[in-house]
């Protein structure tokens, strides 16, 4: 309505008083209802949008994410709304899915939810998010039933999946400050994600903590695993570069763990902090933005900007 009033008015021509009153009336019961509720929610479509068939005849294939989120940023300690390294996240994961598929997958400060919804999408092993915000987890949850995803919780979590669970997430509180050892062990990832999780400087200590342990290498004892729905059997002391499609970039199919961590570098201070402790940590971190560069999936996303993410990748030493 503000636009079109505003386009009427440029010109030159009298927009009716009853439209000026609807606009009023809508922007002050907008207000009413939501201000000072920290909890006031709306409804999102995330659609990603996939570019597919021949250039004189493109059409665009869909993936319409319906999301609940706050409309404080800070509601649910920052977890109750999207921020762009979780488009970014997803997008690479949309577009990179082999990387993803077929494995187990561990998201740490999972927000809203959107990268776990991607991930089930594009067929992991498992999926397993995790967030230190009991109300971010509680709307995580109403996420998932959005999404038709049925969500585990980690008490009734099992480690056995069949192919009917393949759309089942599992969703755990899990604060950085707290998560035991053996807990974390449990869960062996083969692909950690985190997506703008560097930004608070007490917290990161533990959320490397958390990463170093998720990253370890796997024990000998388990030499073999296949992942349910693939032929894929791995051995302990076999790597396997997979090619993706991704330009040369080359995942690597191995027993070590890696974490795909996105983030924007809001605070130099804080990310050199955060490189200091990986460097103290048996941890190592690369750099890999230029290297593997999603595609723009959300290009109607104006306030989205895609070129102030960093991709990183962290793997034990
Ligand atoms: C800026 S939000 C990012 C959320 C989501 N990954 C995204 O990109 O939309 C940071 C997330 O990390 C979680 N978080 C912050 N500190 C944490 C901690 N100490 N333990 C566990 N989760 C934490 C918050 O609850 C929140 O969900």
């Amino acid at each position: 309505m503000k636009k079109l009033i505003s386009e009427v008015e440029s010109s030159q021509v009298e927009v009716l008083d009853e439209f000026y009153e609807l606009y009023a009336h809508y922007m002050v019961s907008w207000k009413d209802e939501n201000l000072g509720k920290e909890s006031a929610t709306i409804s999102k479509f995330v659609s990603f949008l996939f570019p597919h068939g021949s250039s004189s005849c493109q059409k665009l294939r869909k993936f319409v994410v319906p999301l609940q989120c706050s409309l404080n940023m800070l509601a649910g300690d920052t977890g109750c709304s999207i921020w762009p390294s979780s488009l970014y996240l997803s997008e690479l994961i949309l577009s990179f899915p082999d990387i993803f598929s077929t494995r187990k997958c561990f998201e740490v400060g999972s927000g809203v939810g959107l990268v776990g919804i991607c991930l089930a999408r594009v067929k992991t092993s498992s999926v397993v998010l995790s967030d230190g915000d009991p109300s971010t987890l509680a709307n995580m949850k109403v996420n998932l039933g959005l999404n038709g995803l049925c969500c585990l919780s980690s008490a009734t979590a099992t480690p056995e999946r069949t192919k009917e669970d393949l759309q089942t997430v599992e969703c755990m509180h899990l604060p950085w400050e707290s998560a035991s050892e053996s807990e974390l062990e449990a869960f062996a990832p083969d692909i950690v994600l985190g997506a703008d999780v560097i930004y608070d400087p007490v917290c990161l200590p533990h959320l490397v903590r958390v990463l170093s342990i998720l990253l370890r290498p796997k024990q000998t004892h388990s030499s073999t695993h296949s992942f349910p729905g693939s032929e894929h059997v791995e051995d302990a002391n076999h790597t396997n570069d997979v090619d993706n499609g991704s330009h040369g970039y080359k995942a690597r199919v191995s027993e070590c763990p890696v974490a795909y961590i996105a983030s924007v570098i809001r605070n130099i201070d804080t990310f050199n902090h955060f490189l200091g402790i990986v460097e103290q940590s048996n941890l190592s971190i690369c750099d890999i933005t230029d290297e593997l560069k999603p595609m723009n999936l959300l290009p109607y996303m104006y306030s989205y900007n895609r070129s102030s993410i960093r991709l990183f990748t962290l793997k034990f030493k």
